[in-house]
């Protein structure tokens, strides 16, 4: 078993270093953050995050794992140092890589010999080339090694993944940092770091231009009287096609596809290829949020100004906390420049957003207003008193943008329904 640096505790961080921890190595996980650090140490898990809980109590009980502030109190005595940093979107759409840097150059002289620092952040392709630059170290290999956990089943993609992707020059390298996924039953890739900084833009971009696609589909079943649900039905059955996300909806979003489709452009434009395909996915994605909130203008009687919108659901999906680049956001940043009031509620997010009256509950979120709009796929906004709501709002008016409710019932109930791609 290894003695694991995990640096960054996020999303990422903090499940590679208790699953790792829960494959029976020893993590010491770091961030900068001293409150999280705190937070941590108590036994609180800042995330929502299924079974992250448990597996993380398990592996502290077990003195399999520990947390620190910063990277270089982690990095003294481990066998590896794995980044998972943020690489948010810089000024002109291209990663930013600052946080890997400033961490590479806090840990270079700390590394022990034959460490190896694993990548795991979303990086451009040469990324683990300036790494190794930056640590300048002859006896510490870098090794890229793509992470694609989807939140909300962080722990269980971790455990289970679909494939395990490692990039590294290295042989022996690659071997040390394929052995630490040792009792994880998934194919193994091995290539050259550039192609697996590749292959994580190259497999965020195929989703985000399915999910693309199937609202495009949604978007022409509209205009024909076609229903999407069916087509869907049709299509995924196609091996080829599958379901997996074939769902029409306000378009993509999150931490993640926003920012790396726009630096898979540029990295496409630095190297002299123009990604025309993927500029029309990063279009058609902002004219869904233009179309979601043009429904819900319409449904308000033609214009926002002055009106009282309801809105269920504030993550990017359901079943995480995270609201970083939430579709659900662009929606109502688009409410809100048309005049509208904007009373939301979404069971997993509790603190004030800007602009946004968040409310206690579903039914207060809809008091008043005229136009209740369901932004994330919730299960729970199915169970809901429809008869209740109705009676909350001014006017009994609902915009799907998740085709998550039943239409039937509700326009029996009273309320007129518009969905995505189907009547
Ligand atoms: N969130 C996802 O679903 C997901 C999935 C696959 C890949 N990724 C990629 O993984 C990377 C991390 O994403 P995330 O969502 O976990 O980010 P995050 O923002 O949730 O976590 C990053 C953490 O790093 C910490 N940090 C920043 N600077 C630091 C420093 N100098 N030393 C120590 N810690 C520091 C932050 O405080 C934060 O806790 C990104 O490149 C992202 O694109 C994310």
């Amino acid at each position: 078993m290894s003695k694991i640096a995990v640096i960054g505790t996020g999303y990422v961080g903090l499940t590679t270093g208790a699953c790792f921890a829960h494959l029976g190595h020893h993590v010491v996980c770091a961030d900068i953050d001293a409150d999280k650090v705190e937070r941590l140490r108590r036994g609180e898990i800042p995330i929502l995050e299924a079974g992250l809980e448990e597996l993380v109590r398990a592996a502290t009980d077990a003195d399999r794992l520990s947390f620190v502030v910063g990277a270089a109190s982690a990095v003294g005595t481990c066998e590896f140092a794995v980044l998972c940093l943020p690489t948010p979107q810089g000024p002109d759409g291209s990663a930013d890589l600052s946080y890997i840097e400033e961490v590479a150059r806090e840990i270079a002289p700390l590394l022990t010999s034959e460490a190896i620092v694993v990548n795991k952040s979303t990086v451009p392709v040469g990324s683990t080339r300036l790494v190794e630059r930056i640590l300048g170290r002859d006896d510490v290999m870098v090794v890229s090694n793509p992470e694609f956990l989807r939140e909300g089943s962080a722990v269980h993609d971790f455990l289970h993944p679909d494939r395990i992707v490692i990039g590294s020059d290295d042989h022996k390298a690659a071997i040390r940092v394929a052995s630490l996924f040792e009792g994880i039953q998934a194919p193994l890739i091995v290539s050259d770091p550039a192609s697996a900084e590749m292959i994580k833009y190259a497999s965020n971009s195929f989703l985000a231009a399915k999910v693309s696609f199937v609202n495009a589909i949604a978007n022409v079943c509209e205009a024909v009287g076609a229903d999407v649900r069916d087509v869907i039905l049709g299509m995924g059955y196609d091996k080829r096609i599958g379901f997996e996300f074939l769902k029409p909806g306000p378009g993509w979003g999150g931490s993640c596809f926003p920012k790396d489709m726009l630096a898979l452009i540029r990295i496409a434009e630095d190297a002299g290829y123009d990604f025309g395909v993927l500029e029309a996915v990063v279009q058609a994605n902002r004219d869904q949020y233009d179309r979601v909130a043009a429904k819900v203008a319409r449904a308000a009687g033609g214009s926002l100004a002055g009106s009282t919108i309801a809105v269920w659901g504030l993550t990017f999906k359901a079943r995480t906390d995270d609201t970083r680049h939430s579709p659900a956001l662009e929606v109502i940043a688009r409410l809100l420049s048309g005049g509208a009031r904007v009373q939301a509620f979404d069971p997993a997010v509790r603190h004030d957003l800007e602009g946004i009256d968040v409310r206690k509950d579903a039914y207060a979120a809809c008091e008043g207003a005229t136009v209740l709009a369901v932004l994330t796929e919730r299960d729970e906004f199915r169970w809901l008193d429809f008869d209740k709501v109705a009676a909350v709002m001014a006017r009994p008016a609902i915009v799907d943008a998740r085709n998550l409710l039943d239409p039937t019932a509700l326009r029996r109930r009273g309320f007129s329904y518009e969905g995505v791609g189907r009547a």
